[in-house]
């Protein structure tokens, strides 16, 4: 399979590509496509699961697993490999663990707004980097989970009517505003998720 990627994405190493489920796949096409159905039933399942109880490493797997594991065999595991975004694979429970913490703790001292709190966790999420692949999109539901089951508001409009997962100018914003939370300054996501 010829799998190209836009900036920023994670490319998938050869162990991991094992793991898909679907040996036919020739094409990134192909394979985006399989993957979206997989959201798309993953999407249903967390819009019916009444669980508010999500800060837990239970379920951030579990949800990871949901959206990919018809598609890949090592959805809702941890990666194991270096990749160029990320943190060392042997750090990623801990490290999710201090994220978690630090969520519950935001959410019950309201040391946000709702919109920042959800901001700054799909950034730490991100940054950690969980798993082989689909970090940026479960993260982004995550994310938008946190927002509607525990502080009981709207999602995220993330892509404002654009492909995030090709290359083009708002992919190109985002990179570029996770970049500059990497840095600690994390204004530039918010204006990108704020309503222009
Ligand atoms: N500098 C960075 N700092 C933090 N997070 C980053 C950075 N660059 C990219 N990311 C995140 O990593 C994601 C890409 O990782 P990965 O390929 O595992 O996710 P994905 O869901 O397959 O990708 P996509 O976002 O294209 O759907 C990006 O969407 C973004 O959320
Ligand atoms: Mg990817």
């Amino acid at each position: 399979m010829v799998i190209e990627y836009p900036e920023g994405a994670t490319p998938i190493d050869p162990d991991e590509l094992e793991g898909l489920k679907f040996k036919h796949v020739t094409t990134r096409e192909e394979l985006d496509h399989l993957e979206q159905g997989n959201i798309q039933d993953g999407l249903v399942w967390l819009q019916r699961s009444k669980e508010t109880d999500i800060l837990n490493e239970g379920f951030v797997r579990e949800l990871h697993k949901r959206l990919f594991g018809d598609v890949w065999n090592w959805a809702g595991t941890f990666r194991q490999t270096e990749k160029s975004i990320g943190i060392d694979p042997i750090q990623i429970s801990v490290q999710l663990r201090i994220l978690l913490d630090d969520a519950r703790y935001w959410v019950e001292n309201d040391t946000y707004e709702p919109l920042e709190l959800a901001v700054r966790f799909h950034h730490r999420l991100v940054y950690i980097h969980l798993f082989p692949n689909g970090n940026g999109r479960h993260a982004r539901i995550m994310a938008d989970a946190l927002l509607m089951k525990v502080l009981k508001r709207d999602p995220i409009d993330w892509t404002a009517g654009y492909d995030l997962q090709e290359m083009n100018e708002r992919r190109e914003q985002y990179i570029l505003a996770l970049r500059a939370a990497d840095a600690g300054d994390i204004e530039p996501l918010m204006h990108f998720i704020s309503a222009e």
